[in-house]
């Protein structure tokens, strides 16, 4: 039987591996799907400079600067898109997906903003879109979501989904780094985004909470709507404290049936018990709880970035595109989500700030809690010299988060803190 001819566009980190990955595995991938794989054409940006890494993979003359040349070639079935961006991808993705190839791709982001219509056009001209690796990399979240629990009614997930973030904030915590110094490792491990602002600001794991929402609330799922927040302001001060309150501090994905009916997704830092399953996940590693009314709880858990762990979920998708495997992920929306906005969830919060020193201070801040109905569960105020800054810790009772917001926004007009304070939501 004559090679299935895919084309790809891009081949950094992730393409690399796929390329590697698909020549190391020829011979079994042969086996399994009784013909070969054959990379036909390979987009990208500068086709003429050299990728020794590669060249054993492929032949040079593959490389193309012309994604034409992938999308307009009619002998190639399948489309791989593994080189990122928002808007282009989209236009890639749609013109491929009406010439009749299928998509495979990492690429949550042009997903989360485009996917309906991507979506759309797949149904429209009966071609799938495959993006297992566009989740937590090596992990089959997708499939399990799909396949695995599509006799459940998904109740709640809580999800380390971005592996830079995690990896930053178990530097910070273990080698008592800055946040800037484990920023530019991640990088250098190749676990962040081309931008990693959209890593560290969370809006990249809301894109995959996003993406794995629209799966398990058979709706679509607009990314706007999720609330999120970064690990930008979190400082080696908060590791300390989270330690000493029997926390570890975790970027997580959460989506929460409420008995209504209703979703609660968001994105935040969070603090989450020394001792819980999800607080021993560290490094670049994702994990996901998810509990189906069936099923019960289950853990899944895996490298969630990095070059061989992306592309191994991608190389997945190419074979069930080969395999001819038509994901679920093909239906229409059934229903509209109704959300449960941030301002009515409550939760326990940490909350750090900068004081001076000075007689009557805490009383004013705790008052000023009190005063607006939030109560606080316990106060920590390491040994000060009068007169000077000294760090103050509180920690609340579970209080509406508008509450807490609107309070913590009066209390810095009020002129009693040194510096903003910073506000870490905590996750029972
Ligand atoms: N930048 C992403 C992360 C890569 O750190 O999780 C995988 O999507």
């Amino acid at each position: 039987m004559a090679s299935f001819r895919l084309g790809m566009i891009g081949c950094g980190t992730v393409g690399s591996g796929v390329l590697e990955i698909l020549h190391r595995r020829r011979d079994a991938l042969k086996r399994l799907l009784g013909r070969g794989i054959e990379v036909a054409r390979i987009a990208v940006r500068d086709p003429d400079r050299p990728r020794h890494q590669v060249y054993g993979f492929v032949d040079p003359d593959v490389f193309t600067g012309n994604v034409a040349r992938v999308i307009e070639d009619d002998s190639i079935e399948l489309l791989v898109e593994v080189a990122g961006g928002v808007d282009a991808p989209r236009d890639w993705m749609v013109e491929a997906l009406r010439r009749g190839k299928d998509v495979v791709t990492a690429n949550k982001a042009t997903l989360a903003f485009h996917g309906e219509e991507i979506f759309q056009v797949a149904r429209e001209c009966g071609r799938s879109v495959y993006y297992e690796a566009s989740v937590a990399a090596a992990i089959p979240i997708i499939e399990m979501l799909q396949n695995g629990l599509v006799a459940n009614q998904v109740t709640r997930v809580l999800a380390i989904l971005n592996g830079t973030c995690n990896y930053i904030l178990t530097r910070m915590e273990l080698d008592g780094v800055d946040y800037g110094v484990a920023l530019r490792q991640a990088q250098e491990k190749g676990f962040a985004e081309a931008d990693p602002t959209l890593d560290v600001s969370g809006e990249d794991a809301a894109h995959k909470l996003a993406l794995l929402a629209r799966i398990f609330t058979h709706s679509y799922v607009p990314v706007d709507r999720i609330f999120t927040e970064g690990i930008q302001r979190i400082s080696r001060e908060d590791m300390a404290f989270a330690e000493d309150l029997r926390y570890r501090i975790k970027l997580l994905a959460i989506a929460k049936l409420s008995e209504e009916g209703a979703w609660d997704l968001r994105v935040h830092p969070a603090m989450i018990a020394r001792d819980s399953i999800l607080a021993q996940v560290q490094e670049e590693y994702n994990a996901a709880y998810v509990k189906g009314d069936a099923a019960g709880p289950m853990l899944i858990y895996g490298n969630g970035a990095g070059s061989f762990p992306t592309a191994s979920s991608v190389v997945a998708d190419i074979v069930r595109a080969v395999k001819g495997d038509r994901p679920v992920n093909g239906e229409e929306p059934q229903e509209s989500v109704q959300l449960v906005p941030i301002e009515n969830v409550s939760l326990r919060n940490y909350i750090r700030t900068i004081v001076l020193d000075v007689p009557g201070v805490l009383g004013r801040i705790t008052s000023h809690f009190g005063m607006r109905g939030i109560s606080i569960a316990s106060i920590r105020q390491p040994e000060a010299k009068v007169g000077q800054p000294v760090p103050v810790v509180l920690v609340t009772h579970k209080a509406p988060d508008k509450v807490v917001t609107d309070s913590l926004c009066e209390l810095e007009r009020v002129g009693l803190l040194l510096e903003p304070p910073t506000r870490i939501r905590i996750e029972e």
